[in-house]
């Protein structure tokens, strides 16, 4: 359905106004400097993009600044994204990635008008306005895409179930969004500036055809929005007041790593969790007691006492969130503040205790979720 909203929309948007031609060569890095800084809605999204984003995406949105989160302002990127897909990766995140959700809806920060300004403020800074028409390309052959996609794309791109450096295309949020236009001109003209080059001089139509084919083959229904925004009653700030202090054996003096964690939490043993990511990815899947605090807002770090008690903060980028936190815990005199260091998608790769909604459609009537 919403493949069919994204075509509808971009059907509209052009009018056919342009050619899919191979994109202009223009500099990639001239691009970056705001043309329309007095256009209110982008000074709100520079904003927005500032405090929420900025921590992976870069501060100029042309990504990398953590785990490999992809640039945002990349021409083709913008050409072939209409605004349903950008709103709607912004506001549903990408389940499984450092990717959060960051609409209201699902217990993020942003409401419609804040994702619309940060989009305003992203086509500013990557100058193309509007997207543009991006066609699908004829019918391919998923096995002969699978034979492409091993030596030319899986070494980046990973597979079906795992990760690489690069966008995970087989993650279902993605593959809702995306429609095969959109992945036939990232293959064909690549991402300027990015480690994504343009395969059309190496491949031709056919294998480009059968590798989105292939990609469009990892389909899965994606997690669907709740009808109310998901909550949580927040658990007690302490784990296991009366046990004993954990003793870590610290990385660098300043990373634990999860087993001691996991450990530490079977033996019932005193310390404190803390979430670093948006409260939506603290709803959908955390360590068993952590609390929120999101590395955007530390406000409410209040609430943790600061009476010796071991702080270990996680994220899943796997350190930059948990990091902004755990430096503030020290700027405020908390002793024992650590990251945990290999993150939270590695901790529920070892199956250690997990609680929340899951990745399906929170059940909004679910109340306690510990
Ligand atoms: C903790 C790190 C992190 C933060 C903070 C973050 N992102 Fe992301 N974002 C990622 C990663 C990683 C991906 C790629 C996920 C994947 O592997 O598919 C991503 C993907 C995206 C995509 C899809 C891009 C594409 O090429 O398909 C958009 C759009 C996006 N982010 C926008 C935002 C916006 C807007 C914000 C702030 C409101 C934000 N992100 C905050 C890490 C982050
Ligand atoms: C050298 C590493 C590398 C290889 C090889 C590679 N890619 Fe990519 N690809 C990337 C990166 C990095 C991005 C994200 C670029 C950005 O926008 O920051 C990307 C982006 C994409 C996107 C757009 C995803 C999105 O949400 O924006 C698609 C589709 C894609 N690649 C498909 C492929 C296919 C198919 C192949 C094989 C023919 C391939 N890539 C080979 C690194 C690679």
């Amino acid at each position: 359905m919403s493949r069919l909203l994204l075509l509808v929309s971009l059907a509209t948007a052009c009018g056919g106004a342009r050619s899919d031609g191979p994109p202009a060569r223009r500099d990639a890095g001239a691009r970056a400097a705001p043309t329309d800084a007095g256009d209110p809605r982008v000074v709100a999204g520079a904003t927005l993009y500032g405090k929420y984003c900025a921590l992976c995406h870069g501060p100029e949105a042309k990504g990398y600044a953590a785990d490999n989160a992809p640039s945002l302002v990349s021409r083709t990127f913008l050409e072939s994204s209409d605004d349903t897909f950008l709103a709607r990766s912004v506001e549903l995140g990408r389940p499984g990635t450092a990717m959060a959700p960051y609409g209201r809806d699902l217990g993020g920060p942003l409401g419609d008008g804040d994702i619309t300004a940060v989009i305003a403020f992203l086509r500013d800074r990557g100058d193309v306005r509007e997207p543009i028409a991006a066609p699908a390309p004829l019918p391919g052959d998923p096995t002969r895409g699978q034979a492409l996609y091993a030596p030319l794309c899986q070494s980046c791109h990973g597979d079906a179930t795992t990760r690489g450096t690069a966008v995970h295309l087989a993650n279902p949020t993605f593959l809702a969004l995306a429609s095969d236009g959109f992945l036939r001109y990232a293959i064909v003209f690549g991402r300027p500036g990015t480690p994504m080059e343009a395969f059309a001089d190496r491949i031709d139509g056919n294998q480009v055809a059968d590798l989105v084919a292939y990609v469009r083959s990892w389909s899965a229904p994606a997690p669907v929005k709740p009808a109310t925004p998901p909550t949580a009653p927040d658990g007690p700030v302490v784990l296991n007041p009366k046990g004993r202090s954990p003793s870590f054996t610290l990385r660098d003096g300043r990373f634990v790593p999860a087993a001691q964690v996991a450990q530490a939490l079977a033996k019932k043993q005193r310390l404190v969790i803390i979430d670093a990511r948006p409260p939506s990815d603290w709803l959908r899947e955390r360590i068993v007691g952590a609390i929120s605090v999101p590395h955007y807002d530390t406000t409410t770090l209040d609430r943790v006492p600061n009476d010796g008690t071991i702080v270990v903060a996680y994220c899943a980028c796997p350190h930059h969130a948990s990091g902004v936190v755990v430096d503030e815990l020290l700027r405020r005199g908390y002793p024992k503040a650590y990251v945990l260091d290999e993150g939270v998608l590695f901790w529920k790769k070892q199956g250690y205790p997990v609680a929340g909604t899951g990745g399906a459609a929170p059940d909004p009537h679910a109340g306690h979720t510990h």
